[in-house]
């Protein structure tokens, strides 16, 4: 029996992202203090789970077998994908250098976290909405069944030191319970 497609996988992981900024932009929008809290554990989830998962899957097991089918790195759609990934980094390393000021009540950290915050969610909405729409119809045309196959085992497999099991599963469940803020 054929395994759930990669492209599958990383649509149910956009779905949690996208809960997590969500929430995280309405706390920014809304809120009369700062929330450094739940800025912290968005941080946390951003970085591990958005990136150091999520990102890991497509940088290291679906954009590679795509390009080994002849989809273009430079000047293509895998290379743009790649350069919102950098940008993204980029930008979470902003949230992070300013947090702890911010949490300390400064006012210009605080409005530096949240012009990177709300700069990092609008980024990667549309982010996913070209992969959503664009790419993964790409991966869907280009891999085969036992390709498909191959890089869902290989997402079932994914460790590394800092993205244990337990750590996914907390930031899935963290991200259940963002969409239900
Ligand atoms: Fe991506
Ligand atoms: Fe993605």
């Amino acid at each position: 029996m054929a395994l759930e497609h990669p492209v599958m996988d990383l649509m149910t992981d956009h779905r949690r992202i996208e809960a997590v900024m969500n929430a995280l932009e309405k706390q920014l929008l809304v809120s009369d203090s700062f929330p450094t809290e739940f800025i912290t554990k968005a941080l946390k989830f951003f970085v591990e789970y958005a990136d150091g998962f999520h990102h890991l899957k497509e940088e290291e097991h679906l954009f590679p077998a795509m390009v080994d089918r002849g989809v273009a790195v430079e000047c293509g759609p895998i290379g743009v994908m790649l350069h919102d990934h950098a940008i993204g980094r980029q930008l979470l390393a902003g949230i992070r250098s300013q947090l702890e000021e911010a949490s300390r009540g400064d006012p210009h950290a605080q409005t530096a976290v949240r012009d990177y915050a709300l700069r990092y969610i609008d980024m990667l909405r549309q982010h996913i909405w070209k992969e959503d729409n664009v790419l993964f119809s790409i991966a869907q045309r280009v891999l085969d069944e036992p390709a498909a196959d191959f890089i869902a085992e290989r997402f079932a497999s994914i460790r590394s030191m800092n993205v244990t099991p337990e750590t996914v599963e907390r930031h899935r469940q963290f991200a259940d319970a963002a969409s239900r803020l």
